[in-house]
């Protein structure tokens, strides 16, 4: 196969899953099937084949992946957790030579993930697609998306817009790299469009096939929390006198985060996650800004550089578009 035509995506609909179908059937190149639950209300977008699924029964997935070059999981973060595992079993069992596991933040082998209680969960799933022998991973780390933090609730990037407040991580000067859903969509999109392998031993062009096992680095930003507040400022037309500014050291936050979470707090989880992702840089543990240690695969996939200024004023003004109770 030249390139990779049959896509499988869970989660067509879901946050993420919706930008990466929408650049899929932009490129024009694929054929996209929507695996989604038998009991989802989803409705999926013109162009999209369906195929139902119960995770109960796995013929149901097999049957849904069977001829597919590549499965994309955009799974819901609380979804049953051995649901991805059922998936990349029916995967390699109907032979689909390569899998996008569900992810779209950390680096699952960073430290950071460990403490934010993913990277366990991550790295099973990629050591049962290694197990089985018949699939490949390729992995999207991407940072926080940018937007969706943003707004909705200070427990993310310590923004609370409607109550003009914003609680900064030690300094607020910790660099972490961010990405938008756009980019994201389009990361994925450029990736299944190339070709899968070289033409012959001379061609050094850029092949899907070199991205086999690996993480895929990209992001929209590397930024501080103080650079994303003079965003903010310029969006909102106001001023920082106008803003109610705390100072809360990450790793206390994080520590108290992780209490409330023991004691059944969903927002201890988010709130632990957001927290240690912004440790400082130069602390040891690093922070998730992945860019100086890891590089970005941004100019490789042709992805453009977006106007920070401009992502921030569409998270402000849309804000209910993003905006989820986790
Ligand atoms: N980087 C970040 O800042 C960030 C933030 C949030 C999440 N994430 C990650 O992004 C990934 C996708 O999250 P998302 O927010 O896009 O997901 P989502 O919109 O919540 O859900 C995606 C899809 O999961 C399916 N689903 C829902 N409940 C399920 C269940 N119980 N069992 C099986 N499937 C179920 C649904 O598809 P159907 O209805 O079609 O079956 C849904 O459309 C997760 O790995 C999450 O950790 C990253």
């Amino acid at each position: 196969m030249a390139y990779l035509k049959n896509v499988a995506i869970v989660g067509a609909t879901g946050s993420v899953g919706r930008f990466i179908v929408r650049e899929l059937l932009a490129a024009g190149k694929h054929e996209v099937t929507a695996v989604t639950r038998t009991v989802s209300n989803a409705v999926m977008p013109d162009g999209v084949k369906v195929a139902k699924v119960d995770y109960d029964v796995q013929s149901t997935l097999v049957d849904a992946l069977r001829g597919k070059d590549v499965l994309v999981v955009t799974m819901a973060p609380f979804a049953p957790s051995d649901t991805q595992l059922k998936l990349v079993e029916a995967a390699a069992e109907a032979g689909v030579p390569y899998v996008i596991p569900n992810g779209w933040g950390f680096d699952p082998n960073h430290p950071a993930a460990d403490d934010a209680f993913m990277g366990p969960a991550q790295r099973a799933v990629i050591k049962r697609i290694e197990e089985l022998g018949k699939s490949s991973w390729i992995n999207f780390v991407s940072g926080f998306w940018y937007e969706f933090s943003l707004v909705g609730t200070s427990d993310r990037f310590g923004f609370d817009l409607q109550n003009r407040s914003v609680i900064f991580y030690d300094d607020g000067m910790a660099r972490i790299n961010t990405s938008t859903w756009d980019q994201t969509g389009r990361a994925v999109a450029k990736l299944l469009a190339l070709k899968e392998k070289p033409d012959n031993a001379d061609d050094d062009s850029t092949t899907l096939s070199s991205f086999k096992n690996k993480n895929v680095y990209f992001s929209s930003f590397y930024v501080t929390q103080k650079d994303m507040f003079q965003s903010v400022l310029r969006a909102t037309g106001t001023k920082e006198e106008d803003w109610k500014i705390t100072y809360e050291p990450s790793d206390e936050r994080y520590k108290v985060a992780v209490d409330l979470m023991h004691q059944g707090n969903p927002i201890g989880f988010v709130r632990a996650l957001y927290a240690r992702g912004f440790y400082p840089e130069g602390s040891g543990n690093g922070s998730a800004g992945f860019e100086p240690t890891h590089g970005l695969q941004n100019d490789v996939l042709g992805l453009p550089k977006e106007d920070f200024d401009e992502r921030t004023k569409v998270a402000v003004e849309k804000s209910e578009g993003f905006i989820r109770t986790y």
